[in-house]
């Protein structure tokens, strides 16, 4: 079946970036991404592609090259579906806050919903493809909705997860290292392969069973923060004799077998993936009665929760035992570079607990609004919005945020800050000044020698 027009319910940061790439690299499909929220629909409208709700190197330019040409966002989700013959479901899937697996499981509800209004409104055959990450069997769930409350047409399911990282994601969509396709029928994954083959070799987009393509996705997700983990492990016990983790993690990445990417020690992982991947995967386990497969893969979020306390509790300590009315400026709250997104940021639990202790926050980050900082804390719900609002204030300018301040703490690999002037910043803070990098992006030497109190992860 040859495609002519693609629906994605869901303007977010897998939805967006991946239909602007779609409709780059096919000119002639037209791509319509909906979404319920409309200003986050006006906002990728905007004339001013710097204003796109998402940041991500690359993303302005290409939105700005197909927008209005075959790309279009809109609101009126019932007409985009009727008109297109392939449908992605980009939702989110959230760890649930209530009931049933709060904490843990995915929360299928917005997916559920996509699926109610696809086969609400379908009048001709569609093609479904889910893309949101999920748990193994969702694609059934969603197949038992569209067949069972329909309207009499076909539907077929595809799984096609996607493995893009933010702050890499046009360049990983542009090269991808596989792409994946689950599914039953043959027609409905050629049609998809088709649309990715336009610039992906067939070689590289795999075709799977539909519970094999949603499972490789959680585990490749639990592989890559499990080895975070297992770096960050290795970091502590780094600091505890003569070792440093840099050197470790070069000497461990030289062989082959291990590979040096992802090796970084850092203050503990965040993002909207990770965590949320294993949990659903230990979640699963447990469910199947596997405690041994559940406990062995929750030690992973065990050991990036201690890593994030860890680094609190060493700030606090260093800092004679109290923080309490100190001026604490965090460089950075995005849970990586190159990004607006904040979901689960390290910097939200370190920052979390320097507040509990009374510290007075001071945040700077080039991509992230000060109204996202104070609805980060205030969703943690430890204190009320007002007190969040007096001990929280982010700056435009970060020689203005580090002003008398008592210590610096890196939370972001901005690479923006390895080009600072460090001995204007000395200058400004309250003596002994400490800086606490939580990337080890600085040069310890150089610090030292301007007259920091430096510290850094398994050092
Ligand atoms: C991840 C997966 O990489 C991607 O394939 C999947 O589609 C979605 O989840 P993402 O969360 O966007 O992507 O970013 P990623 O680059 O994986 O970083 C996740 C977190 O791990 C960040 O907080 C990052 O700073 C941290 N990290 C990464 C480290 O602490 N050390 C490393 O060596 C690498
Ligand atoms: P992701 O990182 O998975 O892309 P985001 O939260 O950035 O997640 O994006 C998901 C988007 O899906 C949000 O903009 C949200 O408004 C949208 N959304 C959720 N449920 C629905 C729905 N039923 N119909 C349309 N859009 C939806």
């Amino acid at each position: 079946m040859k495609i002519n027009k693609i629906c994605c319910i869901g303007a977010g940061y897998v939805g967006g970036p991946t239909m602007a790439v779609i409709a780059k690299m096919n000119p002639d499909i037209q791509v319509t991404i909906v979404d319920i929220n409309a200003e986050r629909i006006a906002a990728w409208n905007d004339k001013d592609v710097s204003k796109l709700p998402i940041y991500e190197p690359g993303l302005a330019e290409i939105v700005e090259e197909t927008r209005g040409r075959n790309l279009f966002f809109s609101t009126e989700i019932d007409k985009a579906i009727n008109e297109s013959e392939m449908i992605f479901i980009s939702v989110n899937t959230p760890t649930k806050t209530y009931g049933k697996g709060k904490g843990m499981a995915a929360d299928l509800k917005y997916v559920e919903l996509c699926a109610r209004n696809i086969a609400e409104v379908a009048k001709t055959d569609k093609i479904v493809v889910e893309k949101s990450t999920l748990p193994v069997r969702t694609a059934q769930a969603i197949k038992s909705i569209l067949h069972n409350t329909g309207n009499g047409v076909n539907f077929s399911i595809l799984s096609n997860p996607e493995f893009l990282a933010e702050g890499t994601a046009i360049q990983d969509l542009l090269n991808p290292d596989r792409v994946l396709i689950g599914g039953e029928s043959e027609d409905a994954i050629e049609s998809l392969a088709n649309i990715y083959g336009s610039w992906v070799p067939q070689e590289q987009i795999l075709r799977t069973n539909v519970w094999s393509s949603e499972l490789s996705k959680l585990t490749a997700n639990a592989f890559l923060a499990q080895r975070i983990s297992s770096i960050n492990a290795i970091s502590e016990l780094c600091e505890k004799t003569e070792a440093n983790v840099g050197e470790v993690a070069r000497a461990i990445g030289m062989d082959s077998r291990i590979g040096s990417k992802f090796l970084n020690a850092s203050i503990g992982f965040g993002g909207s993936c990770f965590q949320k991947d294993i949990l659903n995967l230990v979640y699963i386990a447990r469910s199947y009665g596997l405690t041994a497969v559940a406990d062995y893969w929750e030690q992973v979020i065990i050991l990036n929760d201690h890593q994030k306390r860890r680094f609190s509790d060493n700030l606090i300590s260093t800092l004679y035992n109290t923080v309490s009315g100190k001026k604490i400026a965090m460089l950075g709250w995005a849970f990586k570079k190159d990004t607006n997104d904040t979901r689960e940021s390290a910097a939200i639990y370190v920052a979390d607990h320097l507040l509990s202790e009374q510290a007075n926050i001071a945040v700077y980050d080039p991509k992230v609004s000060e109204q996202r900082v104070q609805a980060d804390l205030n969703y943690l719900q430890t204190r009320s919005e007002e007190e969040n609002a007096k001990l929280v204030s982010c700056f435009e300018d970060p020689y203005e945020a580090v002003k008398d301040a008592h210590a610096i703490a890196i939370m972001t690999e901005w690479d923006e800050f390895k080009t600072y002037d460090w001995k204007k910043i000395h200058a400004v803070m309250k003596k002994p000044a400490f800086i606490f990098d939580g990337r080890n992006i600085l040069d310890e030497d150089t610090m030292t020698k301007i007259g920091f109190e430096y510290s850094s992860i398994g050092k």
